[in-house]
């Protein structure tokens, strides 16, 4: 392909490809993790590939978004962890800004969460525990003193599903002091 053609070979490329499954707005759990779960256990059944990786998004000293795809590892009331080295780039920037967001895009479902939030480190035991479950290979060469774990304290967790008919549908969790609240937003796309 010649990098004229780029544009118009991108808007034929098919989106929105999938089929989304039955989205009951009726049955919303009052908490987002079960959502989540259930939404990830989805994906994976419908043969999604790596269902659990996703796009941490996270802001640098100069105030510029960096991304990276990482792996999801746990995900709990206490949010969703993700781990990596210290001395990374998004180690320093969660060090000097600990806030962030993490996407995941689900296909065949047509599903995308987004999740957004402050960063807290886990604790000494729970970054050692989890490099001690990475494979041999992925320990290879690792310092295992600059392997952290965080999790995102999520404070907006929006559920994206879309249709082919453009009806899209959006739910937007937020955390207040008294927990958590949802509503179906306008959905753009
Ligand atoms: C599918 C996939 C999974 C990855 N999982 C991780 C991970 O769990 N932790 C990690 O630090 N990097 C992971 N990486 C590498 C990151 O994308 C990134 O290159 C690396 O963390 C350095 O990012 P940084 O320079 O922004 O810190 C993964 C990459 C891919 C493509």
């Amino acid at each position: 392909m010649s990098i004229d053609s780029v544009a118009s070979w991108l808007r034929a490329q098919p989106s929105l490809a999938g089929t989304a499954p039955e989205f009951d707005l009726g049955a919303l759990p009052h908490e987002p993790v079960p959502l989540f779960v259930a939404w990830i256990e989805a994906a994976a059944r419908a043969g999604a590939t790596e269902p659990h990786a996703a796009t941490l998004a996270t802001v640098d000293a100069a105030g510029l978004p960096d991304a990276r795809t990482l792996i999801l590892k746990d995900v709990d009331e206490r949010g969703w962890a993700v781990a990596g080295e210290r001395s990374s780039r998004k180690g320093r920037q969660l060090a000097g800004n600990p806030a962030a967001a993490l996407n995941f895009w689900w296909q065949p479902l047509v599903r995308a969460v987004r999740v957004q939030g402050s960063v807290r480190e886990a604790s000494a035991e729970e970054s050692a525990a989890d490099f001690a479950a990475r494979s041999a290979a992925a320990r290879e060469g690792r310092d295992e003193a600059d392997w952290v774990l965080w999790r995102i304290e999520a404070s907006r967790i929006e559920f994206w599903q879309g249709a082919l008919d453009r009806r899209h549908r959006r739910v937007v969790y937020s955390r207040s002091d008294d927990g958590w609240t949802h509503e179906l937003v306008d959905a753009a796309g």
